[in-house]
């Protein structure tokens, strides 16, 4: 059984269809990535998962339960996580005060949580009682991917990890992104295609809210040209 599965699944704001009969999988401790153009429906797809969104027709399971309709905190109770885009942090608050509340909502203490950031991004520790609205935009983004791993979530819905950033710090988020491999699954949105082919058990390629294909051997996978031809 697959640990996360989606079932032909339309989604609509309104009266405006933006996903399509979209099906995808994600296998226990698989890191499968989303690609497609701008407007594709990436995020609308992640979003549906985590529950903010809820599907008019086709069938989202988790662990083999039917979950279209829960709300967003049922699905972050049971493991699944979404990673906003564009790295939401509480600005006015510290570093530590926002890892406060992830440990808060996920009923885990405070250095037990504080310690799972500082594993994935150990300069973190000299950034605790900042201000978190100053970090710069990969300082925020590797805040944002501890945090998520607070509480042991079972799934993550990554949306964008690289998207604007300098490629210093391009670089520090790849290897956090693998290095979190093992401990959770993850359903990974990017357009950064040397990250694609170099983190990817499985792409999908959207385009005008539909799955228009699906790579799984690692030699399509690694090919830029085949990734391109999506985007
Ligand atoms: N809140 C919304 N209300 C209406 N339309 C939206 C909303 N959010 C996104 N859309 C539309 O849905 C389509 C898919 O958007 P999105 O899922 O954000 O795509 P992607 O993440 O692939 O760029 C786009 O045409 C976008 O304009
Ligand atoms: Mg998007």
């Amino acid at each position: 059984m697959m640990l996360l599965s989606v079932d032909r699944i339309n989604v609509a704001y309104g009266a405006a269809r933006v996903l399509s009969e979209v099906s995808l999988t994600l296998d226990k401790g698989e890191r499968v990535f989303v690609v497609g153009r701008n407007g594709a429906g990436k995020t609308t797809l992640l979003k549906t998962i985590a529950g903010f969104l809820t599907p008019t027709e086709g069938d989202i399971l988790f662990d083999g339960e039917k979950v279209n309709a829960w709300h967003p905190e049922q699905m972050a109770n049971c493991g699944v996580r979404y990673v906003y885009q564009d790295k939401r942090v509480f600005t006015r608050l510290t570093v530590r005060e926002n890892i406060e509340l992830a440990a808060f909502a996920s009923k885990e203490k405070l250095d037990v949580a504080i310690d799972r950031v500082v594993q994935i991004y150990p300069k973190i520790t000299q950034f605790l009682d900042t201000k978190a609205g100053g970090l710069s935009g990969g300082q925020k983004q590797l805040l944002l991917l501890g945090r998520a791993l607070i509480g042991e979530p079972k799934v993550l819905l990554i949306d964008e990890p690289t998207e604007g950033l300098a490629a210093g710090i391009i670089e520090e988020v790849f290897k956090v992104l693998e290095m979190m491999k093992g401990k959770v699954s993850m359903i990974i949105v990017e357009q950064n295609l040397a990250v694609v082919c170099a983190l990817a058990d499985r792409v999908y390629a959207m385009k005008e809210g539909r799955i228009l294909a699906q790579l799984t051997d690692p030699a399509e996978i690694q090919d830029h040209a085949i990734l391109e031809q999506y985007l």
